[in-house]
């Protein structure tokens, strides 16, 4: 029996037009252009417009190209994920404002949304090939897609945050194929909540205080009905943004990175040596470099460009493809792997025959 596998059909990516470098930012807070490329490698990253443009824009920006590049029409789409922790709405997620957004009017259509941040594409990618295996779908748009300049501190106090983050989106086309060998080999997912406040957005939230009764959220110490969603002290005090303590991420990541890529390696029967191309989640240039020491590889078998766009969390690994395939670093037949850790943690891995 010929074997059903996810391929991805086309990869497409937009960035906002604002470029806001290293040197921008240090007219808002104590930094500099030399401790950020230092430390993260980014000399600039992209800024969406305040109004007139979201997370679902940039989204749909993406899915256009990705649409018109697969040579289908949007009404061919039977099923949309869409991954990002900056969404347009607390809720309706943004994959049917995706949906609304593209003008598909087909309500055969599913629409899911995936909260696994930077692990987020990856999270996608293995939910829509088992739809794809199994039969269910034959047209998965998938996407990822950030606005985080609407949420960073801009004050030196945000500065070991602020700093890293950008917006973009990615989308691709995932479909059948019966062709021998091609197509998503496999996917590995993990996650650990135990250090799930180390890297997070907690307001506003249901929580109450619970977990963090360390911490004034300015609750009100009263009995009537109803919980507060936010207080007047979080947006005094600025808790209302990311946290991340920067190090133990840094090390955790580190060490699960190398780790997933065996896996998926593992799974597989192939070597490092193999990879025609990795795609890191751009979290840290030096993390990626890490990554490459660990798994012995060259550099043109590895793909960053947090140089130009930061830390896209869930758009990182699609507009680097997206980036990749354009300038014929990855090619048909090419051995592709994608990994991604990060705020839950969570974290993944996914090998693809192109
Ligand atoms: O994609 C999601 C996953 N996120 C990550 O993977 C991020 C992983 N972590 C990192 O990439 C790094 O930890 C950071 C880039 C966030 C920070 O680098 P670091 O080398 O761990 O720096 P640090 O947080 O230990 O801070 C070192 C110093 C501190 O000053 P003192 O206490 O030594 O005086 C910070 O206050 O650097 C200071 N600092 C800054 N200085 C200038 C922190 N942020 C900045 C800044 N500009 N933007």
């Amino acid at each position: 029996m010929t074997m059903i596998r996810t391929r991805i059909k086309s990869i497409a990516h937009y960035v906002p037009e604002h470029v806001v470098t290293n040197h921008d930012l240090t007219k808002y807070m104590d930094t500099s252009d030399e401790w950020i490329r230092e430390r993260t490698g980014i000399e600039e990253r992209r800024y969406a417009h305040k109004h007139k443009e979201t997370t679902t824009t940039m989204a749909a920006r993406a899915a256009e190209k990705a649409i018109q590049q697969a040579g289908i029409s949007k009404e061919d789409i039977d099923f949309i994920i869409f991954a990002t922790l900056s969404p347009d709405y607390y809720f309706p997620g943004c994959g049917v404002l995706l949906q609304r957004e593209l003008g598909i009017t087909n309500t055969e259509v599913g629409a899911l949304d995936i909260r696994n941040q930077c692990s987020g594409f990856v999270y996608g990618l293995s939910v829509a090939d088992k739809f794809i295996q199994t039969g269910t779908y034959k047209n998965i748009l998938l996407v990822g897609s950030e606005k985080h300049s609407m949420g960073l501190d801009f004050r030196t106090e945000g500065r070991g945050v602020t700093v890293i983050f950008g917006d973009g989106a990615g989308a691709c086309i995932l479909q059948p194929t019966e062709e021998e060998g091609r197509g998503v080999l496999t996917t590995h997912l993990h996650s650990d909540g135990t250090n799930a406040e180390e890297l997070a957005m907690i307001n506003p939230g249901s929580h109450g205080g619970y977990h963090l009764d360390d911490v004034d959220f300015g609750y009100p110490d009263s009995n009537d009905p109803g919980g507060i969603f936010v207080t007047q002290k979080m947006v005094d005090d600025h808790m209302l943004g990311p946290n991340m303590t920067g190090q133990l991420v840094f090390k955790t990541a580190v060490t699960k990175f190398p780790a997933v890529i065996q896996e998926a390696l593992d799974a597989t029967g192939y070597q490092s040596s193999d990879i025609d191309m990795l795609i890191p989640h751009q979290a840290n240039l030096r993390i990626s470099a890490f990554v490459q020491k660990k798994l012995g590889l060259r550099d043109d078998q590895v793909y960053n460009n947090i140089q130009k766009y930061g830390n896209t969390t869930a758009a990182s690994i699609p507009i680097a493809m997206s980036e990749a395939h354009e300038e014929g670093k990855i090619k048909d037949g090419d051995l592709v792997c994608i990994a991604a850790f990060g705020s839950g943690f969570t974290w993944g891995s996914a090998l693809i025959r192109w």
